[in-house]
């Protein structure tokens, strides 16, 4: 049996490179391997957007981004989070058995209320319908960045206790989080993030992408200097799109000196046009297209409430709300 393997993404702007290799690139290669279920996590973006037009966009956006990045769904399962509203039904019989404390430890909601956002119960509850998510779909393996850490380790606890509550029910759900991408570094050198304006995006025109390029934080040692490539952003960065022997190369002319960061930003960019061209391309076509984006998302929610209808009656049945 193929492993089940389920992650989402808001829709809330411009996607980047952290995005990109920190999640959707591993999507794009689990769903050869296994049964991939992609979604695009609207009702979450509702616990900060109030513009209907905007988030309606955003939604259709990261629709044709995650399609042009190679989603595929006739190999995967890939749909917008509320057609399938079982999972809100989910997040409330999970939120009878969440702790208060248990939510009241979440980093991402403290951040959030640290940055000034206004907090609302949507906000707060955010882990359970994360949790929700993934078990409805009785996901096995979920590939996140290192961000979403702490969601996976609540959703683990969740299932748990639902399992001693009211009898085994859900499969416990690993998070996949591997070291080397986990948090991929930003122009400033901190993580990348929407919240930090410090990213590359990927679509986006050519000028705006070599600015962000440019603009990277390196120290300020000169041309001639020898330099680190471990320490480097710029480094950092191209290993995500090189080779092997591209990575030694770069990291040779590093050590050796006569090169400038202006040098090496230039190859990453090149780089980063290289891999994200064709990308560009296909995203055109469903810009031109999006009846068959909405036809390709209508479809996979159709599926998807199958197996989360199933789910959801072995739930009504353990707690009691089936009668
Ligand atoms: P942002 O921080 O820009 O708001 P999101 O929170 O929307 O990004 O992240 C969407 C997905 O991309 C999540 O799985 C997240 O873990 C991953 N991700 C975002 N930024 C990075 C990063 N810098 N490095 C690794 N993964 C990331
Ligand atoms: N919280 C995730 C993020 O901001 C998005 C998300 C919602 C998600 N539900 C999920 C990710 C379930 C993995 C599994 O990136």
């Amino acid at each position: 049996m193929k492993k089940r393997v389920l992650s989402g993404i808001q829709p809330s702007g411009k996607l980047h490179i952290g995005n990109y290799f920190g999640m959707i690139k591993r999507m794009v290669e689990y769903q050869e391997s296994s049964d991939l279920f992609c979604f695009i996590a609207n009702l979450h973006s509702l616990t900060t957007l109030t513009d209907g037009k905007e988030l309606k966009q955003l939604t259709l956006d990261a629709a044709m981004d995650l399609l042009a990045l190679g989603i595929d769904p006739d190999k995967c399962h890939f749909w917008v989070q509320s057609d399938v509203p079982e999972v809100a039904e989910l997040a409330w019989v999970l939120s009878c058995i969440t702790p208060m404390g248990l939510m009241e430890r979440a980093h991402s909601y403290k951040d959030k209320v640290a940055k000034g956002i206004q907090p609302n119960l949507g906000l707060f509850n955010y882990p359970t319908l994360m949790t929700a998510d993934i078990l409805i779909n009785q996901s096995e393996l979920v590939p996140v960045g290192k961000d979403q850490k702490q969601h996976l380790e609540m959703a683990r606890d969740l299932a748990i206790k639902f399992n001693n509550t009211f009898g085994e029910t859900f499969t416990i759900p690993e998070p996949d989080i591997p070291d080397e991408i986990a948090t991929i570094p930003g122009t400033d050198g901190q993580k990348m993030s929407k919240s930090y304006n410090n990213t590359i995006p990927i679509f986006d025109d050519e000028s705006v992408i070599k600015k962000a390029v440019m603009g990277i934080v390196t120290d300020s040692k000169a041309v001639e200097d020898c330099k680190d490539p471990k320490t480097c952003t710029v480094f950092k960065l191209y290993s995500l799109f090189a080779g092997e022997d591209e990575c030694r190369a770069l990291a040779d002319r590093y050590k050796k000196g006569g090169m400038g960061y202006g040098e090496a930003k230039q190859t990453l960019l090149d780089k980063i046009f290289e891999t994200f061209k064709p990308f560009q391309e296909k995203r055109a076509y469903f810009e031109k297209n999006p009846k068959e984006v909405e036809k390709i998302l209508e479809k996979g929610a159709e599926k998807v409430r199958k197996t989360s209808h199933i789910t959801m009656e072995k739930v009504r049945t353990a707690t009691g709300l089936k009668y």
